[in-house]
């Protein structure tokens, strides 16, 4: 099975010059190298991340570990919770006819409602390193807008503004360098264009804070602070900055300046 045109198009050649030689028989374009990238990239994973590796995970992540795990972090938010992918589809501007990259996609539970929402002529990529998330995404939310992609959120090989919006959802506090990745959202957007990132938000006791740090530190959790990444965002230019919070996940969505 050749690797769909709607993807090469937005492929980096320097990092993949022959996109027609990879095979996607597995229903999903492996881009992650054989080589040095796959071992560091292994190397460098956290427990939680390794967690995400766990073939039985994939399986119950969308219905049920997501539903009862986010949804306590987000104070059992229910109408947010059931919200949420129209509400992210909203924040990231989606059309028909948009590109939009989901970083971390894990089972394609968001990527198939961004598919939905860029048909009939957009397109939808989502990236993940499991190769387990990723089966189950081409198992369950397969869609003909939706391309699903292995490869490495913190050096991903596409090119630079080729995508209208650029989400990573529910995986920053997992990834031992969190802002290589925003750095890869920022220069995957176009000018004028969307990113929206959902992650942890530190509580705001410090008693509470210092036990979240000992506990989930040790998992490889991260909890950020409210101000993280709307810092970051304003420092690097990006405008329109604005932050949602449930419970202790935040949301945080930007504009790329036009030039
Ligand atoms: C909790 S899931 C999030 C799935 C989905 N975005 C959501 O909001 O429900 C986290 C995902 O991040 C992926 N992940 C962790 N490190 C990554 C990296 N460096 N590059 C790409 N994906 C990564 C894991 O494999 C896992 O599928």
């Amino acid at each position: 099975m050749p690797v769909p045109a709607k993807l090469i198009d937005l492929l980096d050649t320097d990092q993949v010059p022959d996109p027609e030689s990879v095979s996607i028989d597995t229903g999903y374009v492996d881009l992650l190298p054989q080589s040095e990238l796959r071992d560091a990239t292994a190397r460098h994973q956290s427990l939680s991340q390794r967690t995400m590796e766990f073939p039985l995970l994939a399986p119950i992540y969308e219905h049920l570990w997501r539903p009862a795990g986010v949804l306590a972090f987000m104070g059992f938010n229910v109408k947010h919770f059931r919200t949420e992918r129209d509400k992210t589809v909203r924040a990231l501007g989606l059309q028909p006819g948009s590109t939009v990259i989901d970083v971390a996609c894990g089972p394609g539970n968001f990527t198939s409602r961004f598919a939905e929402a860029v048909s009939p002529d957009g397109v939808a990529v989502g990236v993940d390193v499991s190769v387990p998330m990723l089966r189950r995404a081409v198992r369950t939310n397969r869609h003909p807008n939706a391309v699903y992609v292995r490869a490495d959120g913190t050096q991903l090989p596409f090119g630079d503004g080729v995508f209208d919006a650029a989400s990573c959802y529910a995986a920053l506090y997992l990834i031992p360098e969190p802002f290589r990745v925003v750095d890869e959202l920022i220069r995957l957007v176009r000018p004028g264009g969307r990113i929206s990132i959902m992650t942890s938000r530190a509580s705001r006791y410090p008693v509470i804070k210092a036990g979240q740090k000992r506990i989930l530190g040790a998992t490889g959790l991260r909890m950020f602070e409210l101000t993280d990444f709307t810092d970051y965002f304003q420092a690097q230019g990006l405008t329109d900055i604005s932050r949602e919070v449930y419970g202790v996940v935040q949301y945080v969505h930007a504009t790329k300046p036009s030039n």
